[in-house]
């Protein structure tokens, strides 16, 4: 079976209660549900973890280089801005990186600005809230091959 790895940094196990004007009122949980019953339906694994911890982001992102994982659909949080380990992490990953931000990052302060990620992102999705993990999804289901 495909496999498809869906991580989330920092803070976003508050989503739901954080700021809800930026980031929405749906819990994380909400959100993998939905994305395990859309990736089960065409026949996909995914696997959804968060963590606040950069390391623990990187011990994931590693062992996908081993587990046949397919794709890694990521929102960094902040360290999407400031961690060039978790890059090197991911310039070592050889499938495809989609990186997923629910706010418009551009609309925002000048710090959330640049991405460390996107150096290495095959597609980055910024500014529709949870749809857009879901059309990161979408994307990586239809690739070829
Ligand atoms: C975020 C944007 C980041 O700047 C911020 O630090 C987050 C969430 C987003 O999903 O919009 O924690 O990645």
């Amino acid at each position: 079976m495909k496999k498809i790895l869906v991580l989330h940094g920092p803070n976003l196990n508050l989503l739901g209660t954080r700021q809800p004007e930026i980031y929405g009122h749906e819990t994380l949980e909400d959100i993998n549900n939905r994305l395990f019953e859309r990736a089960a339906l065409e026949g996909w694994e995914i696997a959804c973890r968060q963590s606040n911890h950069e390391g623990q982001l990187i011990d994931w992102i590693q062992a996908a280089r081993l587990d046949g994982t397919a794709a890694i659909i990521i929102n960094p949080a902040a360290y999407t801005h400031t961690s060039v380990a978790i890059l090197d992490a991911l310039n070592a990953f050889e499938g495809t990186v989609i990186e997923v931000h629910l706010s418009n990052v551009h609309k925002r302060e000048s710090f959330r600005h640049h991405s460390y990620v996107s150096l290495r992102a095959d597609g980055v999705i910024a500014g529709l809230g949870s749809q857009g993990y879901h059309a990161a999804l979408e994307a990586v289901m239809r690739q070829p091959g």
